[in-house]
C-alpha cells in the first residue's frame, strides 16, 4: 500500500476489534530463541516488522510457522549468531535479538542499527548491559560491525541513567540465563516490558520487580517452551481513540488495554472526550469505550517514559490538537525528530510552530484535504486522523511506513464509517 485516500470530515462511530501489540511481539520473538523447545504465540499483529522479525529467526536457524494470528517459532536447532546487515537496516528492534543470542549461545555480530527518522537512537545503554554481565563488546568504527562474546553471562548490578525500553529488554535476555543475581536499576516500566517478564518466567525465567524501576534476575540453567498471547496495542488503540476524538463520534475498541493506557485516557478525558472502560471478567475490562461531541478543548502535554504521555502518541495527539479550541502545548522528551509530521499538517491548514522540543498548537475550526507523506510510522497515523477531522478530500503518500505497525488501518477506519481508500 503506497497511498491512503480519505473523504473525511464525519463522526467515526461503530467497533473494532484491536491488534494485537507490536511493541510487546518484537521481543517476544527475540526471547523465543532463549529455550530450545517451542513456543506458540496467538494475537500476533499481522504487519511488517513482525514477519521481518520472523524472517531474522529464520535466517539463525529456528523454524517459525504461521497459521492465521498463531506464530509457532521451533528454536531446537538454532545454530547462528549472526544478523544480516540487510536485516538491520530494515528493523531497528533487530537489535533485540543480540541479548538473546548472547544468552543462549555465549555470542552475537550484528550491525550498527544507525539512524532513525524520529531521532539518533543510539544503542549504547544496550551495549554497556552486556558488558555489565561480563560480554566483550567490540564496535567496528569503519564498518559498523558489533560483536559480542562471553563464555558465561555473569550476573551484575546494571544502572540505566535513562529507561530505555530497548536497553532493558536486552539486559533481561542476556541475564535470565546468566550465572547469579542480576540487578537492573532504572529499568523502563512499559507494559512491553511487564509481558516480556511475565513471557520468560513461564519459560521458566526467575524475574522480580517487572514495571517497577527495579528489576531482579535470578539467572537460570536452562529456559522451556511455552504459550503465550500477545497482548493488545496500546500504541494502535490510542490512534483510533485520537481519530474519534478529532473527528468525533461513538465508538468501541475491544482488547482494548485500559490499565496501561491512564494517561492517554486522562488526556482524551481533558479534550472533553467521555472515555470508559468495556465492563469485563476476571481479566479487567475488555476494551474502551469512547465518545467525542464537538471540538476538542486544547491540552498541554509532555512525552516522557511510562506511566507519562507516550511518545508514539504524540503525533497522532498533534491531529487532535489542531482541531481544539485553543491553543495548546506538547513537548517531546524522547525523540528529538518526532515533530517531522508538522509540515504535513501545515499543509491541512494546522497552525503549529516547533521550537526546539516544544509544538505550540493554534486550534483551527477546520482543516481541509491535502496531499500530504507519512514520514515515520505515528506520524503516518496521525496524518490519517486529521484527514479524517478534515474537511474535503486528503491524500497520503508513503504509507508503507503505516503497515509496518498497523495491520490494516483502512479496515479499521472503515469499520468505524470512516471514508477511506487503500491504492497502489
Ligand atoms: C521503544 C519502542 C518505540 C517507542 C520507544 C519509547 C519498540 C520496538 N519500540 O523504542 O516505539 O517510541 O520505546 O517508548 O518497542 N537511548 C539512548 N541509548 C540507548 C538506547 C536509547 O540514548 O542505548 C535513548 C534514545 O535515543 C531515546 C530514548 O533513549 O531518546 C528512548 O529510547 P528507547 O526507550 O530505547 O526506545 P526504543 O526501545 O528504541
Amino acid at each position: 500500500m503506497s497511498e491512503i485516500r480519505i473523504c473525511g470530515y464525519r463522526p467515526l462511530s461503530g467497533e473494532i476489534k484491536i491488534q494485537g501489540s507490536k511493541n510487546a511481539a518484537l521481543p517476544l520473538l527475540a526471547a523465543s530463541i532463549l529455550q530450545k523447545e517451542t513456543v506458540r504465540f496467538t494475537g500476533i499483529p499481522a504487519i511488517q516488522d513482525v514477519y521481518r522479525m520472523a524472517g531474522i529467526l529464520e535466517s539463525v536457524g529456528c523454524r517459525c510457522k504461521r497459521e492465521g494470528n498463531g506464530l509457532t517459532i521451533d528454536a531446537s536447532c538454532l545454530k547462528g549468531a549472526k544478523i544480516f546487515k540487510e536485516d538491520v537496516g530494515k528493523m531497528r528492534a533487530s537489535i533485540l535479538l543480540m541479548g538473546a543470542l548472547l544468552g543462549r549461545l555465549g555470542g552475537a555480530e550484528t550491525w550498527y542499527p544507525g539512524g532513525c527518522s524520529i531521532g539518533s537512537r543510539p544503542i549504547d545503554l544496550h551495549l554497556m548491559a552486556f558488558s555489565e554481565l561480563g560480554a566483550d563488546v567490540r564496535e567496528e568504527a569503519e564498518d559498523g560491525k558489533i560483536l559480542a562474546t562471553a563464555a558465561r553471562l555473569k550476573g551484575a548490578k546494571i544502572v540505566f541513567p535513562f529507561p530505555s525500553v530497548g536497553a532493558t529488554e536486552n539486559a533481561l535476555l542476556a541475564a535470565v540465563l546468566a550465572e547469579g543475581e542480576t540487578q537492573i536499576w532504572g529499568a523502563a516500566r512499559e507494559p512491553e516490558i511487564v509481558s516480556l517478564c511475565d513471557f520468560l518466567c513461564r519459560m521458566g525465567a526467575e524475574i522480580f520487580g517487572a514495571g517497577t524501576p527495579r528489576i531482579l534476575v535470578k539467572g537460570v540453567h536452562e529456559l522451556h517452551g511455552t504459550e503465550y498471547e500477545i497482548p493488545g496495542d496500546r500504541i494502535a488503540a490510542g490512534t483510533y481513540l485520537a481519530a474519534v476524538a478529532a473527528a468525533g463520534g461513538d465508538a468501541r475498541i475491544w482488547g482494548a488495554p485500559w490499565n496501561g493506557m491512564q494517561e492517554v485516557v486522562g488526556e482524551l478525558k481533558r479534550t472533553g472526550a467521555k472515555v470508559e472502560p468495556m465492563p469485563g471478567g476476571e481479566k479487567g475490562p475488555q476494551g474502551i469505550h469512547i465518545r467525542m461531541a464537538g471540538r476538542p478543548k486544547p491540552l498541554s502535554i509532555s512525552t516522557g517514559p511510562y506511566p507519562a504521555f507516550p511518545t508514539d502518541l504524540q503525533s497522532p495527539m498533534l491531529a487532535v490538537l489542531s482541531r481544539a479550541e485553543g491553543i495548546s502545548r506538547v513537548r517531546e522528551k524522547v525523540f528529538e525528530d518526532r515533530f517531522k509530521t508538522v509540515k504535513e499538517l501545515w499543509k491541512m491548514g494546522a497552525q503549529i510552530e516547533v521550537c526546539k522540543e516544544e509544538a505550540v498548537i493554534c486550534g483551527k475550526h477546520r482543516l481541509h484535504g491535502a496531499e500530504v507523506t507519512a514520514r515515520d510510522l505515528r506520524g503516518g497515523a496521525a496524518l490519517v486522523s486529521a484527514a479524517l477531522a478534515a474537511e474535503g478530500e486528503t491524500k497520503i503518500l508513503g504509507c508503507s511506513h503505516i503497515e509496518r505497525g498497523y495491520e490494516d488501518i483502512c479496515r479499521d477506519i472503515r469499520a468505524l464509517g470512516g471514508r477511506i481508500w487503500a491504492a497502489g
